[in-house]
C-alpha cells in the first residue's frame, strides 16, 4: 500500500487548494485527498502521492499546482439535476423573462462551475424543447464555464456514459437530442453549438464576464469558506442584471452571507436577485496560507 501522507504535506496540499480554487478540504477527508493523489502521482509517473508533494514543493510553474487542483475538485453533476430549478425555468422563469427581453431579443445564460456540461446543456435543451419558437431571432449566448480544463474538454465533446445518461435526461430527449456512439451517447451538434465552454476559476475577476440573464451557479459555494462566498457572490451580484436569477444550489444561500441579495420565491423553486435598494460595503478578501507554507524567495511557485 502506498504511504500516507504525513500532516504536513496534508496541510501542504490543502493550502494550494485552497489559494488557487478557494476549496476547503476538510482534514477529516484526508483518505480522499490520499486516494486521488496516488492516481495523480502514477499518472505523472511518480511512486507516491508523497513524491508528487516533494516535486511539488521544488518545481516551478504553476503547471503541477493546478494538476493537484483539479484531481481534488468534485465534479458531480447530471441532467436537470434537482428537477425542480428547471420546472421553474420551464413554468415561471423564462416565460416572464423572454416577455421582458421581447424588445432587445437577447438572452445571456451563464453556467459557473459547470463540470462535465450536463447543467449548460440541460438548459439548452430546454430552450429547445420549450421556447423554440418564441426565441426564433433571438440572440441566445449560453456560456459554460470551469476550473478544471478536464471537465471542460468532456463538455465541450459532449460525450457521455449510458450511466451518465441515465441520470436525470428524460428519455425523450435522450432519442431526440443524442445519438449513440459505441457504448457512449453524443449530444446532437445543432444543440452543442448553442453553448460556449470556458475554463474560468471563480477567483478570478468577473471583467470578461457579460451582463447575465440566468446565472446557475450550483453546488460550488459549499466548498468554500466564508470570505471566499462572500467575495465571490458581490462579483456575482455586479454581473447579473437586476431582474435577473442567480440560482444556487439545494445546501446554498445567500443569507447571512451577502446581503445584496432577494430571496425569489418561484412556484418549483428559489432563486436570488440583487436587492434594488443595496448600497456597496467594500468587497470581502481572502487571505493566503500558502503564502505563510511557502520560501519567501518567491522563486518556487
Ligand atoms: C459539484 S460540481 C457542480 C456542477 C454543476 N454546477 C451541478 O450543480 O451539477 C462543482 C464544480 O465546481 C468546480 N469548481 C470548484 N472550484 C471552482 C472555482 N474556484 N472556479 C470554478 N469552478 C470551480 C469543480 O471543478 C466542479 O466541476
Amino acid at each position: 500500500m502506498a504511504p500516507k501522507l504525513n500532516k504536513t504535506d496534508s496541510e501542504f496540499i490543502r493550502a494550494i487548494v485552497h489559494e488557487k480554487a478557494g476549496i476547503v478540504l476538510e482534514e477529516k477527508k484526508s483518505y480522499l485527498v490520499d486516494s486521488r493523489l496516488n492516481t495523480l502521482a502514477r499518472r505523472l509517473g511518480h511512486d507516491s502521492s508523497a513524491r508528487l508533494v516533494e516535486a511539488l514543493r521544488t518545481t516551478f510553474g504553476r503547471g503541477l499546482q493546478d494538476k493537484v487542483v483539479e484531481a481534488l475538485t468534485t465534479n458531480e453533476t447530471s441532467f436537470f439535476r434537482d428537477v425542480h430549478p428547471f420546472e421553474g425555468l420551464r413554468t415561471q422563469i423564462l416565460p416572464e423573462l423572454l416577455k421582458r427581453r421581447a424588445a432587445e431579443k437577447r438572452l445571456t445564460v451563464w453556467c459557473a462551475a459547470s463540470s462535465t456540461g450536463q447543467e449548460p446543456y440541460s438548459v439548452a435543451m430546454l430552450l429547445r424543447e420549450h421556447f423554440s419558437a418564441q426565441l426564433a431571432g433571438w440572440s441566445v449566448k449560453i456560456l459554460g464555464t470551469d476550473l478544471s480544463t478536464q471537465v471542460i474538454d468532456q463538455a465541450k465533446a459532449g460525450r457521455y456514459t449510458q450511466l451518465e445518461m441515465n441520470r436525470g435526461l428524460p428519455a425523450a430527449y435522450l432519442i431526440k437530442y443524442f445519438t449513440k456512439h459505441d457504448a457512449d451517447w453524443v449530444l446532437n451538434d445543432d444543440v452543442r453549438a448553442m453553448v460556449e465552454f470556458r475554463t474560468f476559476n471563480l477567483l478570478d475577476p468577473f471583467t470578461a464576464v457579460p451582463p447575465c440573464d440566468l446565472l446557475l451557479m450550483r453546488n460550488v459555494l459549499i466548498y468554500f469558506d466564508l470570505n471566499t462566498k462572500k467575495m465571490i457572490l458581490d462579483k456575482v451580484r455586479r454581473v447579473l442584471r437586476p431582474d435577473g436569477h442567480l440560482f444556487l444550489g439545494g445546501a446554498e444561500t445567500t443569507l447571512n452571507i451577502d446581503n445584496g441579495y432577494e430571496r425569489v420565491a418561484g412556484n418549483d423553486t428559489t432563486t436570488y436577485r440583487p436587492r434594488s435598494s443595496w448600497s456597496d460595503a467594500a468587497p470581502a478578501s481572502r487571505v493566503s496560507k500558502l503564502a505563510t507554507l511557502l520560501p519567501t524567495s518567491g522563486d518556487r511557485l
